[in-house]
C-alpha cells in the first residue's frame, strides 16, 4: 500500500483526479489537502466519506508546519499538486492570492517534500500540475507549444504558474527532488466551477441569461476532457521520468464562438427531446421555441487576452503511449448532461458569494 498527497483535491481537476486515483489504486492511502476557497467543495468527495484509506485535511499549502506534520505522519510516496488560484479573470482584478498560493504555496510544498524525503528520495514522486498558459499566446499559423517552447506568460495567473514551475524545476535540478511537471490545455467536465467558459455557458443558457463572449469570440483554446487529463497525470506520476516536463492536450482546437455555438445546439437538442427539461428550465430559450444561440452577447475583451493556445503532446505519446480518447463533441455533450442533472451541485454556488462577485465584476452581462 502506498500513500499519496493530493493538494487542491476539492477543486475541479483535483476532485476528478482523486476519484480516478481511487479507481486505479483501491488500497492507497489518499490524503487531500485543500483550503476550501470559493473554488473548493468538500462535498465533491462525499463518495469517499466512508473510505477508511481516505483523509481530508482542511488546510493551506502555505502552512509549512501543517505540511511538515502531514509528511511525517503519512510518509507520502507521491505528491500531486493541483492547489492553485486558477481563474485568469480573477488574477486580472487582483493577483495577490495568486502569488501567495501559486508561488509561495508551491515553494512551501517543495520544501516540505525536500526535507521529508532527503534521506530516501528513491521511488517517490512530486508531480506539479501546470498549464499551457505559461507558454504565452500563439498566432493562427504558429506550431503548437512543445515542452521546449520558451516561457512567455501574459496574465498574472500565468506568471504565477510559471514561477511555480521554475521553482519545481529548480528543486529537481538543485536538490535532486524527484519532480515531474505537466502542462495541460483547457479542461472541461464535471465539477468545474461556473466562472469558467464551459459551465458558465451551460448554466446561463439553461437559465436564459446572456452568454458573454469576450472580444470577437475568435480566441482559440485546445480542449481536453478532464477524464483524459486525469488518466495522463496518473501515467506521468507512475511512469514519467524524474525532472521531465510533459505537455498534455487533446489536439482539439476551437474558437470560443464555435464552442459556445456547439454547447447551445447541444442544450437545444436536449430540451426539445425531453419535455420534462423544458418544464424544469422554463427560462431557457429552447423551452420556449427559441434557440440558445440567441443569448450570445459580445462583451468587452479580457485585458491581455491570449489569442490562441495549442499543445503538442507528442512527447507524452512517444514516451508513455498516451493519447486523449474523448472527442470534443462527445465530451461536451456529456458535460452538458452532467450540468443538466447536477442542479444540487451548482444551485448553492449560483446563489452564494459567487453571484455577488459576478454582479460586482460584470453587472448583468453574466
Ligand atoms: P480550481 O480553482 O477548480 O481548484 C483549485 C483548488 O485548490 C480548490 O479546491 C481550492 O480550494 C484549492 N486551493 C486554493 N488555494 C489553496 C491553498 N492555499 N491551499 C490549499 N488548497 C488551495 O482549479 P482547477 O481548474 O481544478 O485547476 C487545478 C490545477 O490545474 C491548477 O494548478 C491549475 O493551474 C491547473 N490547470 C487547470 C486547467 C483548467 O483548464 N482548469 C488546465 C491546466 C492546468
Ligand atoms: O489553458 C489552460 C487554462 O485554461 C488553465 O490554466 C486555467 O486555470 C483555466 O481557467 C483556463 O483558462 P482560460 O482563461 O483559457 O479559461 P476560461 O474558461 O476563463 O476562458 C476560456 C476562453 O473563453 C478564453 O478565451 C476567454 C473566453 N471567455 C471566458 C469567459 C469566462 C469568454 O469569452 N467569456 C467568458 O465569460
Amino acid at each position: 500500500m502506498s500513500s499519496i498527497l493530493i493538494t487542491g483535491g476539492a477543486g475541479f481537476i483535483g476532485t476528478n483526479s482523486v476519484l480516478h486515483w481511487r479507481k486505479l489504486q483501491p488500497l492507497d492511502r489518499i490524503v487531500v489537502l485543500d483550503a476550501l476557497t470559493y473554488a473548493g467543495n468538500r462535498s465533491n468527495l462525499d463518495a469517499l466519506a466512508v473510505d477508511p484509506a481516505f483523509t481530508f485535511v482542511h488546510g493551506d499549502i502555505c502552512d509549512g508546519g501543517l505540511l511538515k506534520g502531514l509528511f511525517e505522519r503519512y510518509d507520502f510516496q507521491r505528491v500531486v499538486h493541483f492547489a492553485a488560484e486558477s481563474h485568469v479573470d480573477r488574477s486580472i482584478v487582483s493577483s495577490e492570492a495568486f502569488v501567495r498560493t501559486n508561488v509561495l504555496g508551491t515553494h512551501a510544498l517543495l520544501e516540505a517534500a525536500r526535507t521529508a524525503w532527503r534521506a530516501s528520495p528513491e521511488g517517490r514522486r512530486f508531480h506539479h500540475i501546470s498549464t499551457d498558459e505559461v507558454y504565452g499566446s500563439l498566432g493562427p499559423d504558429d506550431a503548437p507549444f512543445t515542452e521546449t517552447t520558451r516561457y512567455d506568460p501574459k496574465s498574472p495567473y500565468a506568471a504565477s504558474k510559471a514561477g511555480s514551475d521554475f521553482l519545481a524545476r529548480s528543486y529537481a535540478h538543485t536538490y535532486g527532488l524527484p519532480v515531474t511537471i505537466s502542462n495541460c490545455s483547457n479542461n472541461y467536465g464535471p465539477y468545474q466551477f461556473p466562472e469558467k467558459l464551459v459551465p458558465l455557458v451551460i448554466l446561463n443558457a439553461l437559465m436564459g441569461k446572456p452568454l458573454p463572449i469576450y472580444g470577437d469570440g475568435m480566441n482559440v483554446r485546445d480542449w481536453l476532457h478532464v477524464e483524459d487529463h486525469c488518466a495522463a497525470i496518473a501515467l506521468v506520476v507512475e511512469k514519467g521520468r524524474d525532472g521531465e516536463t510533459y505537455n498534455i492536450g487533446g489536439g482539439q482546437e476551437m474558437p470560443n464562438i464555435e464552442l459556445v455555438g456547439l454547447l447551445c445546439d447541444t442544450i437545444d437538442a436536449r430540451i426539445v427531446a425531453d419535455p420534462a427539461l423544458a418544464t424544469k428550465f422554463k427560462d431557457c430559450p429552447a423551452s420556449n421555441g427559441r434557440r440558445c444561440r440567441d443569448l450570445m452577447t459580445f462583451v468587452p475583451d479580457r485585458p491581455g487576452h491570449d489569442r490562441r493556445y495549442a499543445i503538442c503532446a507528442d512527447k507524452l505519446f512517444n514516451e508513455l503511449g498516451f493519447r486523449a480518447r474523448i472527442s470534443l463533441a462527445d465530451g461536451m455533450a456529456r458535460t452538458v448532461d452532467w450540468y443538466i442533472g447536477g442542479e444540487a451541485w451548482w444551485q448553492p454556488i449560483q446563489s452564494g458569494a459567487y453571484r455577488d462577485w459576478m454582479k460586482q465584476q460584470y453587472g448583468t452581462a453574466h
